[in-house]
């Protein structure tokens, strides 16, 4: 391909400039009160999207926040390409935790990113990575080399689970239609050896009340006859994991998919340093399943977490108090075979049965998705393959994630094509987290690399058809 970096070149200040205006906007979708903001935020991207010489923009609602949509179909004999992504970003609290605020957007180097990262909330997850694709595309249109047909699907809730994304998506099979989905939403193992990421995890999520007596009792006058629904709490939750770490709900491995001694021993040649991993933690020693190792635990072996519990008091000073209400938000990642609704329902039998009768327990279901995995023989991962092996001193190797994008699982049953996941974040880019970033360097060669994926998507497709 012509052109490519003396395009970049000549742009990178502006590509960067247009990037800041997108995170100054703080669209979060979890919180109801930045509704407008969500709104301005669709309509920019929409606006880059024209800009970048795409057409059809539109802003289709749904039953949330609207899905952008815009394409460019040169040949409808030509295979299309479905790029997905979100405008959508995580709340940004704690905000005293940030060294610059989240939403002004500041360079910074770091160790990982000596040549400077954007510092900002949704830098690196997802709208840093997503408008690297309309600036690929903003490229191949204006040096005349786009070699196929694209289609944009930018939605606004994926960070709540993308309520409204399956029933939208049943409505608009047709104007969606692809031959395959390319989402940059994930990460690579490092800046030197990239990676395609190959399986996400999918998801079921619970919140647990637990009611012990009618009201908050005096801890003097009750405790020791009284079952304290935090204490209680506790100890139920404590049961869900046994001496092995092994998730101990009945079922709940069922259908798991489990690797193949050769496709473990595959990728755990990952380059991966324990050691490492756990100074860059500050954690004396892992944690996790017995006879797996971290890269196993991570991203193909399924996990439950607590991911806040609250109740009584937590104010300043002492309160002596029995609480009536104990409270927790858990969470269990999935890998291939296990069904969201299915995991959530064997949890709330088992963790009903954990319960003494001195507490009711009431268990409310939030999101759920199912676990993906790309497939190595699927052209997309080939042309994927080819792509960073044109931009990159090393060859990319193919790595499962631990994280969740709870649609792509749906996008395969509805569109009958692959996902390929061409993530360039670094999981040390504190993605959800105060001071989340995104390096400069990632930035760039992903906007550099995306084009090889149309070239040699289209090659490849065009020679599977002959
Ligand atoms: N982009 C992430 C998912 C991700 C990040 C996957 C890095 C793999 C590597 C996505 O925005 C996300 O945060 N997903 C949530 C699930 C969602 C339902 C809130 C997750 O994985 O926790
Ligand atoms: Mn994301
Ligand atoms: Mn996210």
């Amino acid at each position: 391909m012509k052109n490519i970096q003396t395009y970049i070149a000549k742009h990178k200040e502006r590509f960067l400039q247009e990037l800041f205006e997108l995170l100054k906007m703080p669209s979060i979708s979890a919180d109801l009160a930045y509704h407008p903001q969500l709104l301005q935020t669709a309509e920019a991207v929409a606006k880059s999207l024209l800009n970048a010489g795409c057409e059809n923009i539109q802003l289709l609602e749904t039953k949330g926040n609207p899905v952008v949509y815009a394409d460019k179909i040169i040949n409808p004999e030509l295979p299309t390409v479905l790029v997905y992504g979100h405008y959508d970003v995580q709340p940004a609290d704690p905000l005293e935790l940030w060294d610059t605020p989240p939403f002004e957007p500041t360079l910074k180097k770091t160790k990982l990113h000596p040549d400077g990262a954007i510092f900002a909330r949704g830098a690196c997850d997802d709208k840093g990575q997503m408008f690297m694709h309309i600036k690929a595309i903003e490229i191949l249109i204006a040096t005349e080399q786009l070699p196929c047909n694209v289609k944009f699907m930018i939605e606004g809730e994926e960070e709540v689970g993308s309520p409204s994304l399956a029933p939208f998506i049943e409505e608009h099979t047709e104007l969606f239609e692809n031959d395959v989905i390319l989402i940059s939403d994930t990460g690579m193992i490092s800046n030197q050896q990239p990676s395609i990421t190959t399986g996400l995890r999918g998801l079921s999520y619970v919140e647990v009340e637990l009611t012990g007596p009618n009201r908050d009792l005096h801890s003097g006058f009750y405790g020791g006859a009284v079952a304290n629904p935090i204490n209680i709490l506790s100890q139920m939750i404590s049961k869900l994991h046994d001496e092995n770490n092994h998730i101990t709900i009945p079922g709940f491995y069922d259908h798991a998919y489990v690797l193949s001694k050769e496709e473990r021993r595959e990728m755990n040649k990952a380059p991966f340093v324990q050691k490492d991993y756990n100074k860059a933690l500050n954690i004396e020693e892992e944690w996790g399943e017995k006879t797996y190792s971290t890269l196993e635990r991570s991203t193909v072996r399924p996990s439950l977490d607590v991911n806040g519990i609250w109740g009584g008091y937590i104010g300043e000073g002492a309160k002596t108090v029995l609480p009536s209400k104990a409270y927790a938000k858990i969470s269990m990642r999935l890998v291939s075979g296990q069904d969201p609704d299915e995991m959530t329902h064997l949890f709330t039998d088992y963790f009903t049965s954990l319960a003494p009768k001195s507490v009711t327990v009431k268990i409310t279901p939030h999101h759920g998705g199912k676990a993906y995995r790309t497939p190595l023989e699927a052209i997309g991962y080939q042309a994927a393959y080819k792509a960073y092996s044109e931009t990159f001193a090393n060859q990319p190797i193919p790595q499962p994630s631990g994280g969740s994008i709870p649609i792509v699982s749906l996008f395969n049953e509805v569109f009958k094509s692959h996902t390929i996941l061409m993530g360039f974040g670094l999981n040390s880019d504190a993605i959800h987290a105060p001071n989340e970033h995104y390096g400069l360097f990632n930035f760039y060669k992903g906007i550099e690399t995306i084009p090889y994926f149309y070239k040699h998507f289209t090659e490849i497709h065009t020679n599977h058809e002959k």
